[in-house]
């Protein structure tokens, strides 16, 4: 008996992956996380199976229904929104798990910071502007940030910054973020990528928060950094002329002639 957990994308159903949709189809069991887990990931689920929404239980609830399924001999599908392996609780659940003897296994997903990268057909690293990308949050009832991780100390870097759990805190991030980016800094809102009813605010540090004026709560990702509007950027060298590499040797004196092991990420 094995509990999966299995990131099942960030909304769209078909944004799940293959494995995902497999060993869901082999689960007898399926525990998901309620509000962004779509229903019509659930239809992968085998007829007659024990499908249960987690949203209003508690870690020890969830637990006694494992530990069912365990003594049953039956596996859990555990589906979480997006990737597990960000803002989850998957970690507590592994631990309690591994203190319990019980198998898992961990299949990742889309993430939402991809999918909201997606819809605004933007890279989020471009060369010469940023080529780093946070992933963080603004501190929550349940959950406080270390001193460490404030936005003004990402924000110093200039990376691009994906702020996720936060729209509500719209008026903070900007105050905070306008000292180091400015107020012209690009911002994008993407309010519940890849659903139906998905939608994007673009503005200016100066001038998102007139712009999002409380229309898009919740399941929302804010993300800011001058890649959201820069075609001033360098090319790569990867794919410039005359650029030696594994794939393309300029020579036959070239270090990479005859190999063809390359990696796409020397750009
Ligand atoms: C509990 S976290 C889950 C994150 C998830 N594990 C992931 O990989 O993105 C929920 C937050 O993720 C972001 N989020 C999740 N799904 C989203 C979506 N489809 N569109 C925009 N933001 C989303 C929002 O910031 C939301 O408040």
């Amino acid at each position: 008996m094995t509990v999966h957990f299995i990131g099942a994308g960030p909304g769209a159903p078909d944004l799940l992956t293959l494995r995902g949709r497999d060993l869901i189809a082999a689960c007898p069991v399926c525990l998901y996380a309620g509000s962004l887990v779509p229903e019509q990931i659930l239809e992968h689920c085998p007829e007659g199976a024990r499908i249960v929404n987690t949203a209003t239980l508690s870690l020890d609830e969830i637990l006694d229904e494992i530990q069912a399924a365990h003594a049953a001999g039956q596996d859990i599908a555990r589906l979480h929104s997006g990737d597990v392996s960000v803002w989850s609780a998957m970690g507590e659940q592994l631990r309690r798990l591994r203190a319990l003897d019980i198998p898992y296994s961990v299949t990742p997903g889309v993430p939402s910071f991809a999918a909201a990268a997606a819809t605004l057909g933007q890279e989020l690293t471009l060369p010469g502007v940023a080529q780093s990308l946070v992933l963080t949050r603004t501190p929550g009832r349940a959950s406080a940030m270390p001193s460490s991780e404030s936005l003004a100390n990402f924000a110093n870097t200039g990376a691009t910054l994906a702020i996720h759990l936060s729209v509500h805190n719209l008026a903070q991030v900007v105050s905070d973020l306008t000292p180091f980016y400015g107020p012209q800094c690009p911002v994008a809102i993407v309010w519940r990528a890849s659903w139906p009813d998905e939608r994007v605010v673009r503005g200016r540090l100066s001038s998102i928060e007139a712009l999002a004026a409380g229309a898009l709560q919740r399941t929302a990702l804010i993300l800011v950094g001058p890649v959201l509007e820069n075609d001033d950027f360098h090319e790569s060298s990867l794919y410039a002329v005359g650029y030696d590499r594994r794939f393309r040797p300029q020579s036959a004196d070239s270090p990479f002639a005859g190999s063809v092991d390359d990696e796409e990420d020397r750009a």
